[in-house]
């Protein structure tokens, strides 16, 4: 119903759902009120979940989800950042107010830094001159610091509470863990200082599938508030933030792709014959990056 509310009633199906959210390709025709595009363009975008998805030949996106591809990727080096690039920007710049000329003072700690997100999000604060702490495991170590990390914190080494009770407190944490992550990590945040704790991780959609629309929209809202007042009298925001299809924030992006300050992360490519292959690695977990299909087999 979320992903179709006008057509409930109506018969037929959007069966075969087509799964993949971040495109790259060239614009083949552009609809009537389209002046901004022109075909034959080099484009990118992430669709968003309700539309039909993006791996297959030829992909349908409204003018205000693309953007023009940064020109110094590939089309398999642009598909790998949109999806994770607007998570990223929506928690970090959208719901958290960080944006280029507040970070040089500010104190970041990236839960889950090594997958798409964290890779995202690292590059982003060090382009916009934080101080970033990084938490994964050792063998992404050396990645997370090639892409700035000031320091890393191994969650598989120990304590990784006390690891980080150790350091001075941070003004914002990004939460791509969730989990018990939650209930010890705010207090790492300073308080009464405008210090804001982001979590990706949200019972949003779980809530929907075991509840209905209504009952789970309305769970989600009373555990959002429930969650936002408790830490607000402690001191610190605490926000859900989630990814936000739009071409806008896409050309941002690309500006600071085409400068040199975010580069993409890439673990695996596969074909379209190897989609299968593809999702079981992502189901797999331990992500260094991102997977990335190239349907055409072209660059
Ligand atoms: N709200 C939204 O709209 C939205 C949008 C996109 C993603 N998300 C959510 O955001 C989260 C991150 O997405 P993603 O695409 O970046 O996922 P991902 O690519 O799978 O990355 C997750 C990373 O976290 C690491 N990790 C696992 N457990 C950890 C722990 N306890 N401490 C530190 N690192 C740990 C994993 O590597 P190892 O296991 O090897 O350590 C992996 O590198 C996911 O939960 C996803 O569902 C939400």
């Amino acid at each position: 119903m979320k992903r179709d509310p006008l057509h409930i009633k109506s018969s037929g199906s959007e069966f075969p759902l087509t799964l993949g959210r971040d495109v790259s390709g060239i614009v083949m025709e552009c609809g009537l009120d389209v002046s901004y595009f022109k075909p034959g363009e080099e484009v990118w975008a992430a669709i968003p979940p309700w539309k039909q998805g993006t791996l297959s030949e030829f992909v349908a996106a409204s003018a205000n989800e693309i953007s023009r591809k940064p020109q110094s990727l590939s089309h398999t080096e642009a598909a790998s950042l949109p999806y994770v690039g607007l998570t990223a920007w929506s928690a970090m710049r959208q719901v958290g107010g960080l944006k280029e000329d507040n970070c040089s003072n500010k104190r970041v700690l990236i839960f889950g830094a090594s997958g798409g997100v964290g890779t995202f999000a690292i590059q982003l604060m060090k382009a916009w001159g934080a101080h970033v702490t990084a938490v994964c495991s050792q063998d992404a170590n050396e990645l997370v610091q090639r892409l700035g990390a000031d320091s890393v914190i191994d969650y598989k080494a120990g304590n990784v509470k006390e690891q980080l009770k150790a350091l001075p407190l941070f003004d914002f944490i990004l939460d791509n863990i969730g989990g018990s992550t939650e209930e010890w990590a705010p207090e790492l945040l300073k308080k009464w200082s405008g210090a804001t704790y982001i979590s990706l991780v949200t019972p949003f959609l779980v809530n929907v599938d075991r509840l209905g629309v209504a009952d789970g929209m309305l769970q989600t809202g009373v555990t959002i508030g429930r969650k936002a007042v408790k830490h607000l009298c402690k001191g610190i925001h605490y926000r859900w933030a989630f990814f936000t299809p739009s071409g806008p924030y896409l050309d941002e992006i690309a500006t600071l792709v085409d400068a040199g300050k975010i580069h993409p992360v890439i673990d695996q490519v596969f074909s379209f014959a190897e989609v299968p292959k593809a999702f079981q690695k992502v189901e797999e977990g331990h992500a260094r990056g991102k997977t990335v299909i190239n349907v055409t087999n072209k660059k």
